[in-house]
């Protein structure tokens, strides 16, 4: 692993909240993910399965993590299995984890070969009534390939059909959307690596540079600090702004456009998620600015309103309320189209159609159930846009906060965002 170590304490609290949960009798099994095959014989860089790493601090392929809080044997009540490195395979890939360790990383006392899994599984399932098995259900997840959780699934139920089978996924959830400070502590270190990198790129921007030079400086500053993207950099020049997903980052930077950079810093699997627009001549158009501000007052106002207890529909409905005050002000709507707007289709969604903000964590849209109030500890993006084909560009701006008791922590609070901070910076 390419970050510095995690103290375990992390993980085996976050074990000890689940099985908090758990019914009595329980069985939980986590696999990690596949290595995503290619063309050829080419595979992908494998991304930690979230649930294991939350549960065990583990990355490495083929590891599953089974745990029975009343099992018979105490010893078998928390158990990692993991793959033997046979010679071969260390000619070939180095050293995979000894036992321990992977007992180190995660605080689990019983680490075992993946050899002895048959055994084990037989006896804790001979155990068990209730047996808690994993899924993807991010609801706007559309996954067409079959994953290892489910083939381990289908495998498991053919053999024991009469457990009563349970989700994990909805526990996971529910633990994972509440941050602890020592989760805080990593994501502000993601955040922290993308604010350095947002500073060395806007030493770069300039007319006639590309978009994917600009995607080097980003993969320049987040690699030397021992982090990855947290997902496809949006690097989008002048009318590209307007595309939310434009990732092809393939083309010229021009005089008078402004550029949109949605990128954003994995640390320890803990990712941050910033966007900035900027001037590519380092000076806003007059136009530019008035709607550069206008989603900055939005960005606010949408900060301060993410208190506990507030829904995250009506934290929408309330930004899409004052978007359309902004979007009258910029004279791209009148009174009357938010006079005779469709309540489930604001007026302003011509301009800002996207939403305002997701959970944030071990996964970019992160895990949480959104039909439950806000509360402490949840870590929120804050995205508002307005995009506007006909002029040309685009403005998003997004920062990454944390829920409290009282005002929200801005996480990016030291990110520049007044149009005038970065004109300086680029005018440097
Ligand atoms: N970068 C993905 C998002 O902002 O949601
Ligand atoms: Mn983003
Ligand atoms: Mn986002």
């Amino acid at each position: 692993m390419r970050h510095a170590p995690i103290p375990p304490k992390l993980f085996i609290e976050n074990r000890k909240r689940l099985c908090a949960r758990l019914a009595p009798n329980s069985l939980v099994i986590v696999h990690a993910n596949d290595i995503p095959p290619m063309n050829s014989d080419g595979t992908l860089p494998m991304v930690a399965n979230s649930d294991l790493f939350y549960l065990s601090g583990i990355e490495q392929e083929e590891t599953i993590l089974m745990l029975a809080p009343d099992a018979f044997d105490e010893k078998l009540r928390e158990v990692l299995f993991i793959r033997y490195a046979s010679d071969h395979l260390k000619v070939w890939e180095g050293a995979k984890h000894s036992k321990q360790e992977a007992s180190k990383i995660s605080g689990v006392k019983t680490v075992k070969w993946m050899s002895e899994l048959p055994t084990v599984l037989r006896q804790l399932m001979c155990e068990a009534e209730h047996v808690y098995l994993n899924s993807n259900e991010h609801t706007r997840a559309v996954v067409d390939v079959e994953s290892r959780d489910m083939r381990s699934t289908r495998w498991l139920m053919r053999r024991f059909p009469l457990h009563d089978y349970c989700r994990l996924a909805p526990l996971m959830h529910e633990l994972r959307v509440v941050k602890s400070p020592a989760e805080i502590d990593l994501l502000k270190k993601a955040c922290g690596i993308t604010r350095k990198a947002f500073l060395r790129v806007l030493k770069k921007v300039k007319p006639g540079r590309w978009e994917h030079e600009i995607e080097a400086e980003f993969a320049h500053e987040f690699i030397r600090n021992r982090a990855r993207f947290a997902y496809t950099p949006i690097i989008a020049a002048g009318a590209n702004s307007n595309v939310l997903h434009y990732i092809a980052n393939d083309q010229q930077m021009k005089n008078g456009n402004v550029l949109l950079l949605d990128v954003g810093a994995s640390y320890a699997n803990y990712n941050a998620d910033l966007t900035r627009t900027v001037p590519v001549n380092g000076r806003f158009s007059r136009r530019q600015k008035q709607v550069y501000n206008a989603v900055l007052r939005v960005v606010r106002a949408m900060i301060d309103a993410a208190r506990p207890g507030v829904f995250h529909r009506d934290w929408q409905q309330q930004s899409q309320a004052l978007m359309n005050e902004e979007l009258l002000g910029l004279g791209l709507l009148k009174r009357s189209d938010i006079k005779k707007q469709d309540p489930d289709n604001p007026a302003c969604r011509k301009y800002f159609m996207h939403g305002l903000g997701h959970p944030l964590g071990l996964d970019v849209h992160d895990v949480g159930l959104l039909r439950k109030p806000f509360a402490p500890g949840w870590v929120l993006t804050v995205e508002p846009g307005i995009y506007i084909p006909e002029e040309g560009f685009g403005v998003r701006l997004e920062n990454d906060i944390v829920v409290t008791d009282g005002a929200p922590i801005d996480l990016m609070a030291d990110i520049p965002i007044e149009a005038a901070e970065i004109e300086e910076l680029m005018a440097k």
